[in-house]
């Protein structure tokens, strides 16, 4: 039977990496990205790969959006539904100076949006034969890690979008259904910035190393790229 994955914000960094790495190991991967019309690395990957990889318009805010999405895909089986995009937030986020419409939003994109879509896509990811859904988080979200402060909207956005993955692998749990957050490593995207010490494709590698060893036991855990568990 065909492996599938589902990535959100497939267009380029880690989620691009991603796309390469799943395809290149067979899996049909379903790319969903806000402006198909400028993924051009994309859309070249998928002009080598037609029949493996299909591009999809989503704006992961937009839930009637992901209900569409979710109706034109009714039939398919997911075996790994995968949601990376995220942002970093405002650009200032230290004590004292925060925009709270930037916050919010930024809760929209990291911590709100991984729930609508678990949520519209469950039945899919529930037929599949590996039925996991995978948050990318951040060690920044951690509370245990968390020893320099700062980074308010990020790092509450990520620890919410941690808390959502380990109701789901409670909630999800006697459907069989495995939910993890991931950690990608510190890696060199426009997020993480050109002094980022993992490579993007590294990342990618690592990480579906990680996911594609994962059982219901490994459920309810914060992955990082390396393999290791990190706390929450
Ligand atoms: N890089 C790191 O060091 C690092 C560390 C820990 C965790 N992470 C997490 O890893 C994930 C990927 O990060 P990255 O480093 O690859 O960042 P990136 O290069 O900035 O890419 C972010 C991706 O998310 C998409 N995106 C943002 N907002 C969206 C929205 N509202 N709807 C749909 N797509 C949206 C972007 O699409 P557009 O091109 O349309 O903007 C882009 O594809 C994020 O969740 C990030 O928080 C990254």
């Amino acid at each position: 039977m065909g492996k599938t994955i589902l990535i959100t914000g497939a267009n380029r960094g880690i989620g691009l990496e991603l796309t390469r790495e799943f395809s290149a190991h067979g899996w049909r991967v379903l790319a969903c990205c806000r402006d198909p019309q400028v993924a051009g690395e994309l859309k070249n990957l998928a002009e080598r790969l037609p029949e493996a990889l299909r591009i999809f318009p989503l704006e992961v805010t937009d839930s009637a959006r992901i209900q569409e999405l979710s109706a034109v895909l009714a039939d398919e089986a997911i075996d790994i539904l995968l949601n990376n995009a995220g942002v970093s937030g405002p650009e200032r986020q230290d004590f004292g100076a925060i925009d709270t419409d930037a916050w919010l939003r930024t809760f929209r994109i990291n911590s709100i949006a991984p729930l609508d879509m678990a949520a519209a896509f469950v039945e899919q990811v529930a037929r599949s034969r590996r039925k996991i859904i995978a948050t990318v988080g951040s060690q920044l979200g951690s509370l245990t890690e968390n020893t320099e402060g700062g980074m308010y909207a990020y790092r509450s956005s990520k620890a919410a979008a941690h808390m959502v993955t380990k109701n789901l692998a409670i909630d999800l749990h006697d459907r069989g259904i495995i939910a993890v957050a991931l950690h990608p490593g510190w890696v060199r995207t426009r997020m993480g910035g050109p002094e980022a010490p993992v490579m993007p494709r590294q990342s990618a590698a690592e990480l579906f190393q990680v996911l594609t060893s994962l059982t219901l036991k490994d459920s309810g855990k914060l992955w990082a790229h390396t393999g290791q568990v990190l706390p929450w």
